[in-house]
């Protein structure tokens, strides 16, 4: 048994669910499950009710992290079918824009491939744009944004054709960044029978070659993020089931049962999971901010004593070898490895507002 300490880790995609979802989560309870897990910033996304795509949403957004979250919050804004020609003008207080241009959870899309294309010129250089883009419309996306010399950051690539897709054009020198999930590493479509509703999650769990791919290419993936999106038991037990699934607190332990599997190295989990997602997203350093993990026990998950409000994990039964000790945030132990020690509203909120703009 060892123990090892990595810098705080940067998730670049969870659903943190307010306003509107909070009996899933809320930023209180969102980011101790983040610390729980080793993560000190979260970037939140904009698939919210209502969602954040102007100007007074994007404030109130920023005024209920503010009062709720213990780490680190930049928060996305998101492209929609009336805000082409305004969204960019939130681009000084919002962590980077997302457009769905596939259907998933919440209203939000962007199908239209004019209004995409507008979407794209128009936002500003100054930051990241992330599409989820599955399948068949990945090509075209890309193709879009080289037409308009912007960099693209791929949300959550699940499949042997998106990942050799954006290889290749990577090869070919596109500026282009991508991120896959724990889930889609460590799951796939067998595990369904098994899993049931709770498996349900865009993009859906694909095939063996799929995941197997995702290894092989591991080269070309800049980051692993959870897609932490939480949905109650009831939700997911439900006619009407809604796709996703909570991440955030076994991300890392999943990915250092990797490194203990040799898989991995710690280098490449450190790049995969710190330095990359700061340097694609702009991120400031947070100075004294480390998490200290246990690494070679091995132990099984289970759903007992989640920091997530909705209470449940895909993985329960899944043998990892891994598990966070301390959380160190800006100095402060903000988890013991037990407990949760920083109080709602001690996080920050990055590219927060003038305190008279308020
Ligand atoms: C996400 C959600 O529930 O907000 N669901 C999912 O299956 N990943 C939406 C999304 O990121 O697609
Ligand atoms: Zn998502």
């Amino acid at each position: 048994m060892t123990r090892i300490t990595l810098p705080g880790l940067i998730d670049v995609h969870v659903h943190l669910r307010e306003p509107g979802g909070e009996h899933k989560e809320d930023y209180a309870s969102g980011t101790a499950a983040a610390i729980g897990g080793g993560i000190t910033c979260v970037l939140d996304m904009p698939n919210t009710t209502p969602p954040t795509t102007d100007a007074a949403q994007l404030r109130a957004k920023h005024a209920l992290a503010r009062r709720g979250a213990r780490c680190d919050v930049g928060i996305f804004v998101g492209a929609s079918t009336d805000n082409a020609e305004t969204v960019g003008g939130l681009a000084p207080h919002a962590c980077a824009l997302k457009i769905y241009v596939n259907s998933t959870f919440g209203p939000l899309r962007v199908d239209d491939w004019q209004l995409l294309e507008r979407q794209i010129a128009n936002w500003p250089l100054t930051r990241p744009i992330v599409t989820h883009s599955e399948g068949d419309v990945l090509p075209r996306v890309l193709e879009l944004a080289k037409r308009h010399a912007k960099p693209l950051h791929i949300a959550h690539v699940a499949t042997r054709q998106e990942i050799e897709t954006i290889a290749a054009a990577k090869d070919a020198g596109q500026p282009l960044t991508c991120e896959v999930t724990p889930h889609h590493l460590v799951l796939t479509r067998d595990d369904l029978p098994r899993l049931g509703p709770l498996g349900d999650v865009r993009p859906r769990l694909a095939a063996p070659d799929d995941r197997a791919a995702l290894w092989q290419y591991l080269q070309y993936i800049d980051c692993v993020a959870t897609d932490h999106a939480p949905h109650t038991l009831a939700e997911k037990h439900s006619a009407n089931v809604p796709p996703g699934l909570p991440g955030l607190e076994t991300s890392l332990p999943l990915m250092l049962t990797a490194v203990d599997d040799g898989r991995l190295s710690l280098e490449q989990l450190t790049a995969l999971m710190a330095t990359n997602p700061a340097r694609i997203f702009g991120l400031a350093p947070q100075p004294d901010t480390y998490v200290e993990v246990e690494v070679g026990r091995r132990r099984q998950i289970d759903s007992t004593g989640l920091q997530t409000k909705c209470g449940w994990t895909p993985f329960a039964g899944v043998e990892v070898a891994g598990r966070v000790i301390r959380t160190v945030l800006r100095g402060r132990t903000v988890f013991d490895g037990d407990r949760v020690l920083a109080e709602p509203g001690s996080g920050r909120v990055l590219y927060g507002y003038d305190e008279n703009e308020e």
